[in-house]
């Protein structure tokens, strides 16, 4: 999240049904491009093919332009926690990336992150990958009515704390679809049954950030990457999740 803006916005289930239908298609650029992760290629690479399938999809690159963002997706390396830029860094065996991307498509934006491994990584690493997906997992069963902002960040909170590791704080999830970044903020620290009650329409990009150390963060040079102080590794996973009466709707599924 860069800036939340606008006020909390409930969706109808004709715009939810066609922010399902840009969800499938962001899940699929994700997956593919997640698909091509290896030692050797590099991350404009992987932004390039993004962009490509974006496209051919019908949809538009919604982090290109964003506040002056030079990609269509997000990647972030190692230490690197969110908004890393593609470059002409090559991936090498061991190292874990990020790959984030927002789409607009019939008018409304989804946003996606998975953080994959590059070749064979340390144990550690498949460790923090596999607690911050479940952590994402468990954040989204709480995506229900008659809950609070403040249970999803807790559910986060509580499983990543228990494997020992961080969740970043100076970042957070964020209401998703009229804008890229909508209210509420959804934090990935917090308490039970704080923040704004979740009612049938809300729709949320939950994403936990994790990292092995703590959770200070820093912004480099080029004016976006967010690294952690510490140089410990950092993982980052999202998906848009919608509050209905039937329970959380996975929309980049
Ligand atoms: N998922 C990221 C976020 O919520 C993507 C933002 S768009 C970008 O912050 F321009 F920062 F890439
Ligand atoms: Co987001």
């Amino acid at each position: 999240m860069l800036l939340p803006r606008k006020s909390v916005v409930l969706k109808s289930a004709s715009e939810l049904k066609r922010m399902r239908a840009g969800g499938a298609i962001l899940k699929r650029v994700v997956d593919h491009v997640a698909g091509l992760v290896r030692p050797g290629v590099t991350t404009a690479e992987l932004d390039e093919v993004a962009h490509r399938l974006i496209l051919e999809a019908g949809a538009t690159p919604a982090c290109l332009g964003y506040h002056g963002f030079p990609a269509s997706i997000c990647t972030s390396v190692n230490a690197e926690i969110v908004h890393g830029i593609p470059s002409h860094r090559v991936l090498q065996e061991g190292d874990i990336v990020s790959i984030d991307c927002v789409l607009l498509y019939d008018g409304l934006y989804t946003d996606m992150a998975v953080t994959v491994p590059v070749g064979r990584i340390s144990h550690e690493a498949q460790t923090l990958l596999r607690v911050t997906k479940e952590s994402l997992q468990r954040a989204i069963k709480q995506a229900r009515p008659g809950r609070y902002v403040g249970d999803i960040s807790v559910a986060v909170q509580r499983h990543v704390e228990a494997h020992g590791f961080s969740v970043i704080r100076e970042y957070a999830g964020h209401g998703v679809g009229h804008a890229v970044h909508e209210e509420p903020a959804v934090f990935n620290f917090g308490l039970p049954k704080r923040g704004p009650l979740l009612c049938p329409g809300l729709v949320l990009a939950i994403e936990p950030m994790v990292s092995v150390g703590n959770w200070k963060t820093r912004v480099l040079e080029d004016g976006w990457t967010v690294v952690t102080t510490d140089g410990s590794l950092s993982a980052h996973f999202e998906h848009t999740v919608a509050v209905t009466e039937n329970g959380p709707l996975v929309l980049t599924a």
